[in-house]
């Protein structure tokens, strides 16, 4: 896991930075060309802007706020995200079978290997666990 992620970190650092240097001669090179670039970076990230908005409902902002959504979707209330974890669409009902705890429990004291460093990272707190534990239970009715 170590591994990966300095192979990761290095391939963002090349990628952003020869993104850098690329648009950074373009716009020395055609002053009209960076216009262009830059109106369609624009209109990119208004697109970007309004998926997120609109693929995480109020409910599970505090997923969103918490990072889970960058390894796991919800797919049973719509909810997209990452897929370095499983969908938690049924974890409220599995977690018992599957890791020997209950979910509360679970997002406390993780027993299984890259949720340990999650939580050991940044431990939720009891408000923000007791809403997603809310939300994961609605979500395994679905
Ligand atoms: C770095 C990616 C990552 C992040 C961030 C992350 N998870 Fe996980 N999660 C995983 C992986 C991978 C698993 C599979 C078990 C393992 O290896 O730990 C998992 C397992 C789980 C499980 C058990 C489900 C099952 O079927 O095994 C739950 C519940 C869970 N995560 C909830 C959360 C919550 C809530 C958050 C946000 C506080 C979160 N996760 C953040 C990667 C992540």
């Amino acid at each position: 896991m170590k591994t990966n992620g300095v192979i990761f970190l290095i391939a963002f650092l090349l990628a952003f930075g020869g993104g850098y240097l690329y648009f950074s001669q373009a716009g020395k090179d055609q002053k009209q060309q960076t216009t262009q670039q830059n109106t369609s970076t624009e209109v990119d990230k208004g697109e970007v802007e309004k998926e997120e908005a609109t693929s995480v409902p109020a409910e599970a902002e505090v997923m969103s706020n918490n990072s889970c959504l960058s390894c796991h979707a919800v797919s049973s209330m719509g909810v997209e995200g990452g897929t370095t974890g499983p969908d938690l669409s049924n974890a409220f009902k599995d977690i018992e079978g599957k890791h020997g705890k209950d979910l509360d429990s679970f997002l406390q004291e993780p027993t299984s290997a890259v949720m340990s460093g999650v939580i050991a990272g940044s431990p939720l707190s009891d408000e923000d666990r007791a809403e997603i534990v809310k939300f994961l239970e609605k979500a395994s009715e679905q």
